[in-house]
């Protein structure tokens, strides 16, 4: 949601912070723009739509040398997505220019005050006040911009990541956090300020995490962090364990392609020294045995597709340790007064780790007393910072919109903790533990089969193209399966399409089938002819009897469902808790194949942003 770059160094500034917005774009792309500081004024560049809309400002109009620069990708909030409200934000004289990540609660207030001030503003979004309020502080701040920055941000109400620079000091870039990101990248010679580390990964690998309340003073051989009052405040450098290719398209056509086949590397690198002698260590977790054995409660909150992870988490946490597990929305939860305690463990799931909705979640949670685990792929991000444990699913950056990697990797993640949570309380025999964490280790390579033979799901999307609706059904895991198999579609393909408990299908969607409709239908593994299996077969035979289409995703000897499959798409055999990570892997072929076919862009969807830092 918004993605932001600074740069103070030797190079051109111009290049640096637009190659960093080109790998946060994924953060939002209503506008770009950047402000160089050159020769005592402000080169500002915006434009409506695209980076590459920017771009071809900047060719026609390029900026002047300069080793000072900020930059901004925007997903709107405060005022459409025009040329006007393009970031960066200008001050009346045309010497201050910010740029902004959240929502600046009280702007309404500010800007009325501002207003009466005789201040001339032109633009709709809250930001703007921040520009002219910055270039009023500075007289009474000696014409420090850290300094004038500080108060401003005591002023400041809401979730914001602010960077400004001044005309009048090449050298300088100052930023200020409020629970939106922003990270520091420690250069030689030359520093760098990012919403995420993507923008600066090409420059360098070491890290500075900006906590809560920080001002940011970035100079090319100096940082200098302090608190909103100007104390000198603590901060944690580390070093980025991937490079500038992970962040790349490596000859792929789409980011999301990249990624989904990936997935076999990413569900091996979460489990990579988390067994040991078969038994599980997680060395990371900072929970003692005792707090764990403790729990009384689980409860998992997350948003999307995190979401979902969740949903598959709940089955296996509660079939395996027999401690209760709720699963629920991150928007929805502390507004509805959820009964939690110390003895409650609350569970946020986030791949980028600054989903708003699921940092206030976890807020309020630890406000009840509970303890909160992160499950994370975004090192430092501020979910895993403000909780108390964390274990981190190592898929490597995910830059497409449309998640795929993170979900199978947080399924992962939540799978081993569930083991070791069942082997830390002893409510699980360690063989079967053992033979349990057998089955997990084997899934990166069934992944892997899956990859192989997609496609005829590729023609499956061709086949169904033009469908108005697709809809998915699956039952017990397979259920959070269907629901992810229809976001995908709607993120990117721009489709109509639904997930359901296919128990539920009799009870009012049964009403939505028609001649044609395609129906993709999860089916359980057969295992000893499960109860599941059994009625799933019969489900299958309802959507028939119906005339829509049944795409059936069966185990590879499952042959039952082959008299009422239309088509019939084959996955490795595996237990039930773990097929959603052979089960998914072809309803995210299909998806990204069909918005391929229907013209869309794949990597940034429309009216979509990957990590949205506003509630
Ligand atoms: C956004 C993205 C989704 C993602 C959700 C949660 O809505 O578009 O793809 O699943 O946020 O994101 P998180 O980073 O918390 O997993």
């Amino acid at each position: 949601m918004c993605g932001i770059v600074g740069y103070v160094g030797s190079k051109q500034a111009v290049d640096v912070v637009v190659d960093g917005l080109r790998r946060l774009e994924y953060r939002g792309y209503d506008s770009a723009g950047v402000a160089i500081v050159a020769d005592g004024a402000l080169a500002v560049r915006k434009k409506a739509g695209k980076l590459a809309n920017l771009r071809d400002v900047l060719d026609h109009d390029p900026t002047p040398a300069s080793g000072t620069g900020i930059g901004h990708t925007r997903w709107a909030t405060h005022g459409g997505p025009t040329d006007a409200n393009a970031h960066p934000h200008v001050s009346e004289d045309g010497k201050v220019a910010i740029i902004h990540n959240g929502i600046i609660e009280n702007f309404a207030e500010l800007r009325a005050e501002l207003l009466a001030a005789g201040v001339h503003l032109t633009s709709e979004t809250d930001t703007e006040v921040v520009a002219h309020l910055l270039a009023a502080a500075l007289p009474a701040a000696d014409g420090d911009l850290a300094e004038a920055m500080r108060r401003v941000c005591r002023r400041l109400a809401g979730a914001f990541t602010l960077v400004a620079a001044h005309a009048d000091m090449p050298g300088v870039v100052v930023g200020a956090r409020r629970n939106s990101p922003l990270v520091v990248g420690r250069g030689d010679g030359e520093n760098f300020l990012a919403s995420d580390v993507a923008a600066f990964i090409a420059h360098t690998r070491h890290a500075i995490e900006l906590g809560q309340d920080q001002v940011v003073e970035l100079r090319p051989d100096r940082i200098t962090v302090t608190d909103f009052h100007g104390a000198p405040a603590q901060v944690h450098e580390y070093e980025v364990t991937w490079d500038a290719a992970a962040a790349e398209k490596g000859g792929y056509d789409t980011f999301m392609l990249k990624e989904i086949h990936e997935q076999p590397k990413a569900v091996a690198d979460t489990l990579l020294g988390r067994i040991k002698h078969g038994r599980l260590t997680l060395d990371e977790l900072q929970f003692s045995e005792e707090e764990l054995r403790s729990v009384d409660k689980i409860i998992i909150t997350a948003c999307g597709t995190a979401f979902h992870a969740g949903l598959v988490a709940k089955y296996a946490i509660e079939h395996w340790t027999r401690v209760p597990c709720e699963v629920e929305l991150a928007s929805e939860f502390r507004y509805r007064d959820p009964i939690l305690d110390r003895h409650t463990l609350v569970i946020a799931i986030s791949q980028s780790g600054e989903t708003m909705d699921t940092l206030m979640a976890l807020r309020y949670a630890k406000e009840q007393g509970s303890r909160v685990l992160a499950i994370c792929n975004t090192q430092g991000s501020t979910i895993p910072r403000e909780s108390d444990a964390v274990l981190y699913t190592h898929a490597g950056p995910e830059v497409a919109v449309a998640s795929t990697k993170a979900f199978l990797t947080q399924i992962v993640a939540v799978y081993v903790f569930a083991l070791y949570f069942g082997q830390v309380r002893g409510n699980m025999y360690d063989e079967e533990i053992q033979h349990l964490i057998a089955q997990v280790a084997d899934m990166p390579q069934k992944v892997d089969l899956v990859l192989d033979t997609v496609e005829p799901i590729r023609a499956l999307a061709r086949t169904y193209a033009d469908a108005h609706s697709v809809l998915f059904i699956g039952r017990h895991v397979g259920y959070p399966v269907a629901l992810e198999g229809a976001l995908k579609l709607k993120e990117i393909a721009y489709m109509h399409a639904e997930g359901f408990a296919a128990g539920e299908l009799k009870h009012g969607p049964i009403a939505l089938l028609e001649e044609g409709l395609p129906v993709f239908v999860v089916v359980p593994p057969p295992a000893g002819r499960s109860v599941l299996h059994e009625k799933m077969v019969s489900n299958i035979q309802e959507v028939r009897a119906r005339g829509a289409h049944t795409i059936v995703l069966a185990e590879e000897d499952d042959d039952s469902v082959l008299d009422y499959a239309d088509h019939i798409i084959r996955i490795p055999a595996c237990s039930t808790l773990l097929q959603p990570l052979v089960a998914t892997v072809p309803l995210q072929v299909f998806a990204c194949e069909m918005a391929t076919l229907r013209g869309f862009d794949v990597d940034q969807p429309r009216n979509l942003a990957k990590s949205v830092t506003v509630e």
